[in-house]
């Protein structure tokens, strides 16, 4: 008897020693214990696939608004969230469990030394780094970057009515240097040869390709090469010092630096943050709007064009000033938030730092927790008819969490803080596009209109359009010398803007 007892000690001592030991034995034994309580979901989920979000859609319709899946990613289990409701519940109401980030081993630790805010843990390093994008981003101090986004704006007009098959790149174009413009105090002109615009697109590429641990050791902070070299000279020039910067995301860095006592390094990162976040997605949603304008732009350009007619006139361009009287034209830009979200699995996914009970399922601590937009946004509860283009959804009173109407900058102590400058961008040239432009089908040889497909996006991270053909006309040409005229007055003022750096 009281040998059983002692080998039961016995065993329960070396069970609670290996527990302490191996963490993940801890974790097999809890989801045991919890198993009949795991939300629903496939024994093993699928690897390898170019675009995992079709598949995430698949899951949710097949197992509901919460999807447990084992065996996608060695940091833990993956619970996949299918509608609004549970995504905000979870990531928004419950942001003090849900808002860490798993671990990415070699894109954030071996590559960027953990220095990357957006793939940061919850905890004293994202949290600075946080509060830093957040002051330098909130909505007070986004509206002080509107000038640049103005300004910009009408070079992209320009750009558009004098050679309308390359809008792509004028929107490309438009977007990286108003985050130059708002990070750096410098002008992006030529894209494709911008010297810091092409390195850091390299840096981009080489973290979202890493595979191999180890292989890229030797190379632990490429986004470094160019980032003190912009911002150095200026520090030397001790510019700031004197008062005399351009205000910018850079200049408040600096001003900050001490009180928060960020590193040169952190804060070199913490600059670098808004490339890598703020130019695709703002030039993928353009890509998308001008996508929905061939495919459905019958349905709702008259009507757009009718407000703005009403609201500014025939004689110069819209402005921000003007937004809040164009109720369609913004609806117009929240539909293509939601028709086709740029971030289309949800942003980078969060990860729970606690074991949680939702509606009877078991959430485990350490889970990572996606929450897809391509399921969320085209989820028929919500979006009758999901894939159509419908900025009327955004005119009626619907019951959707949040205050947006959709969830394209994501939810909670993670949700985008750079959501008033991108959104800022999308409505403004959402509104000059339709003032000046008829979008309309290309034509064929044979005068019928080129049909585009509304599915063809890109594989990764972010999805925007696959080049698509498109025809871009000015109204009349009135507006067109409107076009050229505010653009002429942009480069005037853009004289004050050094150019950034181009490749010779
Ligand atoms: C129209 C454009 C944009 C869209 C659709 C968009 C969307 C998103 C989404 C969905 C997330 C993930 C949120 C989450 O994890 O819950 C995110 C995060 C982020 N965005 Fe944006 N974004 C846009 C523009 C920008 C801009 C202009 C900036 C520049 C300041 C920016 C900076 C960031 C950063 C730094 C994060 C990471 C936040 C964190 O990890 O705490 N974004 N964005």
């Amino acid at each position: 008897m009281i040998g059983t007892i002692l080998l039961n000690i016995g065993l329960a001592g070396a069970l609670a020693y290996l527990t302490l030991l191996y963490p993940s034995l801890r974790q097999t034994i809890k989801l045991r214990a919890h198993r009949s309580r795991l939300p629903p979901g496939p024994k093993a989920g699928k690897t390898g696939i170019a675009k995992p979000w079709v598949y995430f859609r698949q899951l949710s319709a097949q197992y509901g608004d919460v999807v447990y899946v084992p065996g996608l990613s060695s940091a833990g289990p993956t619970v996949v969230l299918g509608s609004a409701r549970a995504a905000w519940d979870l990531l928004e109401r419950r942001g003090a469990v849900y808002s860490s980030r798993p671990r990415f081993v070699v894109g954030g630790e071996l590559l960027s030394d953990g220095l990357r805010g957006l793939m940061a843990p919850y905890g004293d390093f994202w949290r600075r780094w946080r509060k830093l994008l957040h002051s330098g981003f909130m909505q007070r101090r986004s509206a002080s970057y509107r000038p640049i986004q103005r300004l910009e704006s009408a070079v992209l007009a320009r750009d558009i009515l004098a050679d309308p098959g390359g809008f792509r790149a004028h929107v490309e174009r438009y977007a990286a240097s108003v985050i130059m413009l708002v990070t750096y105090g410098r002008r992006v002109v030529d894209v494709a040869r911008d010297e810091v615009v092409k390195q850091n697109i390299e840096a981009m590429g080489r973290l979202t390709s890493v595979n191999i641990p180890g292989k890229y050791a030797a190379e632990r902070y490429p986004a470094l090469k160019y980032i003190p070299a912009m911002f150095a000279p200026w520090k030397a020039e001790d510019k700031v010092a004197r008062g005399v910067a351009t205000p910018c995301f850079t200049t408040h860095l600096l001003e900050e630096q001490e009180a928060l006592g960020m590193s040169d390094l952190e804060l070199a990162y913490t600059a670098g943050s808004p490339f890598g976040a703020g130019i695709e997605t703002t030039a993928g949603t353009l890509a998308s709007f001008f996508l929905a304008c061939v495919k459905f732009g019958h349905n709702f350009i008259p009507r757009a064009q009718e407000e703005l007619d009403r609201v500014v006139g025939r004689d110069r361009l819209p402005t921000f000033e003007d937004m809040e009287e164009l109720e369609y034209v913004r609806a117009i830009a929240s539909e293509t938030f939601r028709w086709r979200p740029v971030a289309v699995l949800g942003g980078t996914p969060h990860a729970s730092t606690a074991d949680d009970m939702y509606n009877g399922m078991f959430i485990p601590k350490g889970s990572t927790i996606i929450a897809p937009l391509w399921t969320i946004h085209l989820n028929e509860r919500d979006f009758p008819e999901p894939h159509e283009f419908k900025p009327e959804r955004f005119l009626e009173d619907r019951d959707f969490p949040g205050t947006l109407g959709h969830s394209a900058f994501g939810w909670g102590r993670r949700i985008c803080p750079g959501m008033h400058l991108g959104a800022a961008s999308v409505n403004l040239n959402i509104a000059r596009t339709l003032w000046a432009f008829n979008v309309t089908p290309a034509k064929d040889e044979t005068g019928q209109d080129i049909d585009v497909d509304i599915f063809a996006f890109t594989d990764g991270f972010n999805s925007s359009p696959l080049p698509f053909p498109c025809s871009i006309l000015p109204r009349s040409p009135q507006h067109a010398d409107v076009v050229r005229r505010t653009y002429e007055e942009a480069v005037a003022e853009l004289k004050t803007f050094k150019d950034s750096p181009v490749e010779v």
